[in-house]
């Protein structure tokens, strides 16, 4: 299959593709997604079958209206429209009781539903052209880094996908927060850039499922995800990445500092920027780009303030077998 590159100006024809079941990528604020019809379990199938993902990790539906939650619901709880308000659309994901008309394959036989809400104004108008809920994971294959950029989805589905809508680099550069409105408290069972700390100016408790794999409520959280196709380690200081550098090359190998440019001194580096939005939108560019030229990656553990605490649950992953 030839998989075709489209512009904004050709959104129908994407929404065509959708209509008859098939499958496009497309750009979010987050990272690209790969979204089917969400209402038409053969179109989702699709979705499992290109990126090679495992059944039983559900999807998350991508809304562009606030009203379209409702069919997809048995319950909309008041908090949903506070949360909306501050953070809708945006990078924020929230699981609620799914009603009848989600498919069991979009949520991998469970009783809840992922709902987000993109605000990349490309996304927003490929969901309103399609006049229907769009069940979309990251776009790439299951496992690897995701994709913040066109070339990052061909790299990886070039040839099993018909079509990627181009939308520049994605702005957060990682995946959403979701949060889970089932529980008695909420809790976040993936940090991103909607933080615990500003999830609490509108709940008095929320709890973080930081180790979800142990009760897999994210089914998600408990694979190898994010991994880049090099060895890849954090390192805990400046220092010890510099000597961890030269005691590799030293070996033969052909190492790569991921930090800001200054830090390295020389040696082969990928800036990744200094703040933790900088190194949320720099990170997985760089891993893609370092694990194609390089075969060892440092990378300087960034601070956990704010959305550095989503950018650590991530490099934790890509580093998870070191
Ligand atoms: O930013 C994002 O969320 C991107 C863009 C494309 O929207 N999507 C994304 O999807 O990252 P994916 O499939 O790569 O990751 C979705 C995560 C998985 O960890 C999955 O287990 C969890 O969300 N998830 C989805 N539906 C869920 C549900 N009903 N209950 C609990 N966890 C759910
Ligand atoms: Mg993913």
């Amino acid at each position: 299959m030839e998989t075709e590159i489209i512009t904004a100006k050709e959104l129908s024809r994407a929404a065509q593709i959708i209509r008859e079941g098939g499958i496009v990528a497309f750009p979010t604020e987050t990272v690209y997604g790969l979204g089917a019809n969400a209402l038409n379990p053969s179109a989702v199938e699709k979705i499992f079958l290109a990126k090679g993902r495992p059944q039983d990790n559900p999807l998350i539906v991508h809304l562009a209206r606030l009203e379209d939650v409702f069919p997809l619901v048995t319950e909309v709880p008041s908090v949903f429209f506070e949360l909306a308000d501050r953070f809708m659309p945006g990078p924020l994901t929230v699981v609620l009781k799914k009603s009848v008309a989600v498919p069991s394959v979009v949520v991998a036989n469970g009783s809840t539903v992922g709902i987000r809400f993109p605000s990349h104004p490309v996304a927003r108008a490929f969901i309103s052209e399609c006049r229907c809920p769009i069940a979309a994971p990251s776009a790439n294959t299951s496992t690897h880094v995701s994709p913040t950029t066109v070339q990052h989805v061909l790299d990886d589905l070039d040839g099993k996908i018909p079509m990627i809508i181009e939308g520049g680099s994605s702005d957060v550069g990682i995946e959403s927060t979701v949060l889970d409105l089932t529980s008695e408290i909420p809790t976040i069972l993936r940090p991103g850039a909607v933080t615990a700390e500003m999830l609490l100016q509108v709940f008095g408790r929320v709890d973080s499922c930081s180790v979800a794999i142990k009760v897999a409520k994210a089914p998600g959280m408990k694979y190898k995800h994010y991994a880049p196709r090099a060895t890849a380690v954090l390192s805990p200081s400046l220092e010890a990445a510099l000597e961890l550098y030269d005691k590799k090359r030293a070996e033969g190998a052909n190492p790569v500092l991921l930090c800001p440019e200054e830090k390295a001194h020389g040696r082969n580096c990928i800036d990744i920027g200094e703040s933790g939005e900088q190194i949320a939108h720099n990170i997985y560019a760089a891993l893609r780009s370092a694990e194609t030229i390089y075969d060892f990656i440092i990378i300087l553990k960034p601070s956990e303030e704010g959305i550095g605490n989503a950018v650590m649950n991530r490099l934790s992953k890509s580093t998870a077998n070191e």
